[in-house]
């Protein structure tokens, strides 16, 4: 399935891991229209891995567990579609699927046609126990292949960790985003050092095919599956901007059922949101990436701009953003008319040498801007 801009949704293993189980999805499903998500543009709900029995049965079919699901995939999918939301599962190109459920491997075509029967709109597909013989850009596009197969659009969401240069080739197996990282855990620095590592690689990443810097942690304060010791507001509202600047797919990861407002306020704002759906969904330009202090620009559709200053020690500084290091030189008499979308305050021009002081620890500045004669 072909998409413009990256998708938004919710995934089942940062809340719930191997618990997952049709009430919490049900419930995740209520809450994502009755908080605003679906409105904010939160589609998919999807359920990642551990929803199946631990053996295929007879005919070679993966089982999911009636226990955990007792009505049954497909009328869990209606349930989710009934809502106008759109519904995903996981499964893994392996033997095995992570957490040691039966896998794709060599049941491809079988699980594409299973998995369109229930009526999935979004397919993650994890890189464990893979034969180490296969290439894993044969057997993404295997399952991508599968999957059209069966006539369904469906999304198809490569689940690889950046491995085999993985940027390199996963626009050419069909796949609509790709996780270029190990998985982030519930603290700044596993977010801020999964962002930094993907900085040179974003260019690969646009319409079509995105680049996924994995679930997002905002609101999870410590609880939950992937829990290490939590993060700030500041570094939650941080990891957001991030996640948005760069147009990543913006995945939930927090339990929205139970969800604070500050947070849904933070996960639904509208101008962040903006920028990850810009159009053109562009990499961010590098303007600084120093230890501890990035400035970023980023092209976005209508001549517009936006520029994001991150402050990501824990102490204030004053940052310097030197924009000829963007080609923006002293004499051309340009700058930047910025808003700052945070705060909605329209800032005047920043030109080629702008000095933002007084950043508190893990502060940050977005504006969008416009470039004029100074
Ligand atoms: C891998 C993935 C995670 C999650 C787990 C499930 O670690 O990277 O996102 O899907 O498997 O077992």
């Amino acid at each position: 399935m072909y998409r413009q801009t990256p998708p938004m949704g919710w995934n089942s293993w940062n809340t719930i891991g191997h618990d997952v189980n049709e009430a919490v999805v049900r419930e995740t499903a209520d809450a994502m229209v009755e908080r605003g998500f679906l409105a904010a543009g939160y589609e998919y709900v999807v359920i990642d891995d551990c929803w199946s029995l631990r053996k295929r049965d007879a005919g070679g079919h993966i089982v999911a567990d009636p226990e955990k699901f007792p009505s049954g995939m497909k009328a869990l999918a209606d349930y989710i579609h009934s809502k106008g939301l759109k519904f995903g599962m996981y499964s893994c190109n392996g033997t095995l699927t992570c957490a040691c459920y039966p896998a794709s491997y060599d049941y491809e075509f079988i699980d594409a046609a299973d998995f369109a029967e229930i009526g999935i709109d979004y397919l993650k597909y994890d890189n464990c126990f893979k034969p180490t013989y296969m290439p894993g850009r044969v057997l993404y596009n295997r399952m991508s292949m599968a999957l059209k197969a069966t006539g369904r659009d469906i999304l198809f969401s490569a689940c690889n960790w950046g491995e085999e240069e993985v940027e390199k080739w996963i626009r050419s197996t069909g796949a609509g985003l790709y996780r270029s990282t190990g998985d982030i855990f519930d603290t700044f620095n596993s977010a801020k050092d999964i962002f930094l590592s993907q900085i040179d690689k974003f260019a690969f990443s646009g319409p079509g095919c995105f680049n996924d810097i994995d679930m997002l942690i905002c609101g999870m304060n410590n609880k939950g599956n992937v829990a290490e010791g939590g993060c700030t507001p500041e570094q939650y509202a941080m990891h957001f901007a991030l996640w948005c600047f760069v147009a990543s797919p913006l995945m939930i990861g927090c339990d929205i059922r139970n969800v604070d407002e500050d947070t849904v306020k933070l996960l639904t704002n509208r101008e962040l949101i903006a920028l990850d759906q810009d159009l053109e969904v562009r990499p961010p330009f590098v303007v600084h990436n120093y230890p501890g202090v990035t400035v970023l620009l980023r092209h976005l559709s209508n001549n517009e701009y936006a520029i994001g200053v991150f402050n990501f020690l824990d102490k204030d500084w004053n940052i310097i953003a030197d924009f000829t290091e963007a080609g923006l030189s002293p004499s051309c008499g340009y700058g930047f008319d910025c808003t700052d979308i945070l705060t909605g305050e329209h800032l005047g021009i920043y030109d080629f040498s702008s000095k933002f002081t007084d950043f508190p620890p893990f502060g940050m500045k977005i504006f969008r801007a416009k470039l004029v004669k100074i």
